[in-house]
């Protein structure tokens, strides 16, 4: 090995080093699991000094590409799998195939804030005045540190949480880290973890929360990073109590992971916004989306806590995007501070709390199980997932498969986007009996489950 290495060396620098070995793991000429050679003997053969080398390998070790295990050596990691999105695919066949597709958990357009005239009074004007101007617009900065769960070390502002999550993973999380995800989990974050080459622990949720005892398990992994949704929960439906995240602030406290909060609903959640941020600010990445509560198409969402991470996100991005129009910003500002637009969010976060609680109850009088409290999506238990999917498709109505969510099988479930009920309770009561209908046979049904 040590001669293969030398000789595709041809760079002696630290630089030239790392990029050799890197090219060789991953054309996987170098094994995943073998144990590479010392620092001292590469310089040796080399015939630069030990320092030099003992860059390339921090360099390779931050991407992940090997693994210094000590006094042990240092290791081959395995490089990222083709990685893709076939799980987010899979949860929504897109529009157009169902009368009725609720398999999107997209919000109801027709509970959005009207933007005609906020739109008519924003001003182009002095918005920006040069490429490196702070990435967010100090009155909006302003409005989102005061209305922030915890004082936030940095505040930034991008494009969506899925924009966030993805940036703040590419910061954290390298090839062979492990990552703590709630089970089940949000289809195209299992996807992007994927990509990143994480090893995903899976911790079930009860009514409050993370499931502490299997949280402490999992933390003993010495995971990078821990992604939970606090508020409404996608696809359970779950929200946190605070003294669940305080607990869970206790036993992520000794450990070096960051807790990333995908707060997605954002506004229209009807539970308090908790955080573990509130006792560990340094460690907690809060995300705060205005996709469900404002728009998709605003594409924005605000990032706050953790300055260390914060700013290597904002530094990152300075050299890509920049920074999220500010053009939408101030949009964004006008619909957080202007009293019809604000009323217009009150009344959506009543309208899908009373959609989500008519349909729990008609679920429940025709003996299906639900779970969660919260948010746009209710996730079913059915007997079996496919032909309940089929038998709602033949009936005109979508939903999405449950397993994309899984981090393991746990059950036959199916996430239906209650928040795109609009019509009348009848309609409600319409749709539960056919998801009724579908979810059949044992364990599906309260009262006939087996004992
Ligand atoms: C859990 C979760 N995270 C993130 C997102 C994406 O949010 P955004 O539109 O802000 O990117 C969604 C969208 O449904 C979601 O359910």
């Amino acid at each position: 090995m040590l001669d293969d290495m030398v000789a595709a060396i041809d760079n002696r620098s630290a630089q030239g080093i790392a990029a050799a070995i890197g090219r060789m793991v991953s054309a996987g000429e170098l094994p995943v699991g073998d144990r590479l050679p010392t620092v001292r003997e590469l310089s040796k053969a080399l015939g630069v000094s030990p320092t030099t080398v003992s860059e390339a390998w921090k360099t390779l070790a931050a991407v992940g590409a090997i693994d210094p295990r000590g006094r042990l050596g240092t290791f081959v990691r395995q490089p990222p799998g083709p990685g893709g999105t076939h799980r987010y695919r899979r949860i929504t066949d897109g529009p157009g195939r169902f009368d009725l597709d609720l398999s999107t958990g997209f919000p109801d357009v027709g509970l959005l804030p009207d933007l005609r005239p906020i739109v008519a009074d924003v001003s182009r004007q002095s918005l920006t005045s040069s490429y490196l101007d702070r990435p967010v617009l100090p009155e909006l900065w302003d409005h989102l540190h005061a209305s922030w769960p915890f004082p936030p070390e940095e505040l930034t502002v991008v494009d969506g949480a899925m924009d966030a999550i993805d940036r703040v993973a590419r910061e954290l999380v390298h090839l062979g880290d492990r990552v703590v995800v709630e089970n089940p989990t949000f289809p195209p974050v299992l996807d992007l973890f994927e990509q990143l080459g994480a090893e995903v622990i899976g911790v079930n949720l009860d009514a409050e929360g993370l499931v502490l005892a299997e949280l402490a398990s999992a933390l003993e992994y010495e995971p990078r990073l821990v992604f939970v949704q606090p508020r409404a929960h996608n696809p359970t439906g779950t929200t946190w109590s605070a003294k669940r995240a305080r607990a869970v602030s206790r036993l992520v406290a000794p450990t070096a992971a960051v807790v990333v909060e995908d707060d997605h609903s954002g506004d229209i959640a009807s539970g308090e916004p908790v955080s573990v941020g509130t006792w560990l600010p340094d460690r907690t990445v809060h995300i705060r989306s205005y996709s469900k509560s404002h728009g998709p198409d605003l594409r924005l969402a605000a990032v706050g806590g953790a300055g260390s991470v914060i700013d290597r996100v904002t530094d990152r991005r300075l050299l890509g995007p920049g920074w999220s129009s500010r053009i939408l910003q101030s949009v964004l500002l006008a619909l957080l501070t202007d009293p019809t637009a604000t009323w217009a969010v009150e009344a959506a976060r009543h309208a899908y709390a009373s959609r989500r609680r008519e349909f729990t109850r008609a679920l429940a009088e025709r003996g299906v199980a639900t779970t969660g409290t919260d948010g746009i999506n209710q996730w079913v238990e059915v007997a079996d997932e496919r032909s309940a999917l089929v038998g709602l498709a033949a009936r005109g109505i979508g939903v999405a498969p449950g397993e994309p969510f899984m981090v393991r099988p746990a059950g036959d479930h199916l996430r239906i986007t209650i928040g795109l009920l609009d019509g009348p309770i009848s309609a409600i009561e319409h749709l539960a009996e056919q998801v009724a209908d579908v979810a059949g046979g044992p364990g599906a049904r309260v009262g006939r489950r087996p004992s």
